[in-house]
């Protein structure tokens, strides 16, 4: 018997603390899933919903993709577990070349992690460190941006930009700062992937050097594209910019792919789409599909290469998780880029995001709703906040499409945001847009106004 079928007694229920879900709340009505295939999950109450948004940004091939599920299945009965500590594994090494390959030209090394917010601790640190081993160990800040989310790491919730998850927890990492977030409703709601206006936000860079002075500074980290606050394209020009001006002052640039990273923009990174290349790359969610957890952390040659000096028994990066290269992620892993390439599964992303860019602009005018922006298979549609809380509306609308028609999408503040996986065909973009204008229809209030 699968665990999931097992039922949820109210003391299992009580046992589990979820992660960022309001638990009273939640278990006065469980919602929960017991199973799974290609676009849809089956919920314990019998019935079957199309997930919008890849289980959590992650399950980009489609849920119990057989590729990946037949190497997982053959992996666990040959080797389970083998330390990447002073020993190793084949499929680690071949993963990692294979990861090489499918990054940005001259990224050809690679550090594995167990997930997002690890890949993001990671970078920051080996950041820290190259500065360090380069001789340079004045560069110790550094910086974030406001409406960022990088995990849960402190690392990561000090470069991050959500202060809710900020303020709980301490004086944080020391020697950080942020630059203003890129949204900007007022010049550029409804814009279609990358928005017209805003390039000048990343001079902020240069009035925060000026105010810490640049040869302290260590590492920009943003995400290319911001998604956990809403689904928040880059002003055009902005990244190259950011880029232009890390290079004049010696600074590390890394992007936070965890969500970009892999198709989701239909190209293997949104550093290829938006054609500026960082010195790291953070990923997590898609390389392993969502089936077990993994995060890879890539960098350039120059920055890994730093650190390939003095003795060679000394240890380069005293860094590393017990996990890290785990076996029955590697699989995984290896299945789902596989998917990704030879199955053509980004080249499907690619083509279906007209589409779907196409169908959801047919939601402006709509009532409540004050942006619709996207960027490949990534959405956002951002809804009038309602007198009675923050996040209230777009929880309404979500909650009417898992109800009434079996959609699930996920609510982040006011924004609805999507990011289906890249199976999905145009009937099932018409599903994701139907219910959401019915939802978005049936929940209106007489304050909500049409854009
Ligand atoms: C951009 C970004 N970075 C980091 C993370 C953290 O990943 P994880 O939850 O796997 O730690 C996320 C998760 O959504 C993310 O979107």
């Amino acid at each position: 018997m699968a665990l999931a079928d097992t039922p949820a007694s109210p003391a299992s229920l009580d046992a589990f603390w979820m992660p960022f879900t309001p638990n009273r709340k939640f278990k006065q009505s469980p919602r929960l899933i017991v199973g799974s295939e290609g676009l849809y999950y089956d919920l314990a109450d019998g019935r079957r919903v199309l997930d919008a948004i890849a289980g959590l940004w992650c399950v980009n091939a489609g849920h119990r993709h057989p590729r990946i599920s037949a190497a997982m299945k053959a992996q666990i009965d040959v080797l389970d577990y083998a330390s990447s500590f002073q020993i190793g594994h084949p499929a680690a090494f071949v993963l990692a070349q294979r990861l090489a390959e499918m990054a940005p030209a001259g990224m050809n090394h690679v550090f594995f992690t167990n997930s997002g917010s690890e890949s993001v601790d990671t970078a920051l640190k080996i950041a820290l460190a190259y500065h360090r081993a380069r001789g340079d160990a004045a560069r110790y800040r550094l910086i974030g941006r406001e409406r960022a989310y990088h995990g849960v790491g402190f690392g990561g919730i000090s470069v991050g930009g959500i202060g809710r998850q900020r303020s709980t927890f301490g004086p944080l990492l020391n020697g950080v700062d942020h630059l203003p977030h890129t949204l900007d409703l007022a010049r550029n709601a409804f814009s279609r992937g990358e928005p017209a206006h805003g390039i000048e936000k990343a001079d902020a860079l240069e009035a925060l050097l000026a105010l810490h002075d640049p040869s302290t500074v260590a590492a920009v980290i943003v995400e290319p594209v911001a998604g956990s606050t809403g689904v928040l394209p880059p002003p055009r020009g902005y990244l190259r910019r950011l880029r232009e001006i890390c290079d004049k002052h010696g600074i590390l640039l890394i992007f936070d792919e965890v969500i970009t990273g892999f198709g989701r923009l239909g190209t293997n990174f949104a550093a290829d789409l938006f054609g500026v290349t960082p010195d790291l790359i953070t990923t997590a969610k898609g390389l392993t599909n969502g089936a077990v957890p993994m995060g890879a952390v890539l960098m350039r040659d120059e920055v890994h290469d730093a650190f390939m000096q003095g003795s060679v028994s000394g240890i380069e990066l005293s860094h590393g998780y017990t996990y890290s290269g785990h076996p029955l992620a590697c699989a995984a892993a290896m299945a789902t880029l596989d998917a990704y390439t030879q199955d053509g599964l980004i080249a499907q992303s690619a083509a279906t995001a007209p589409y779907f860019e196409e169908c959801l602009h047919t939601l402006r005018g709509l009532p409540g709703v004050i942006d619709v922006r996207n960027v490949g298979l990534l959405a956002g549609i951002e809804l009038q906040p309602w007198a009675e809380g923050a996040g209230t509306h777009a929880q309404a609308v979500a909650q009417h499409c898992v109800d009434q028609g079996g959609v699930l999408v996920r609510s982040v503040g006011d924004t609805i945001a999507l990011s289906p996986p890249f199976t999905l065909e145009r009937r099932h973009v018409d599903q994701i847009v139907d219910s959401l204008r019915a939802a978005i229809a049936q929940t209106a209030r007489p304050t909500d106004a049409a854009a």
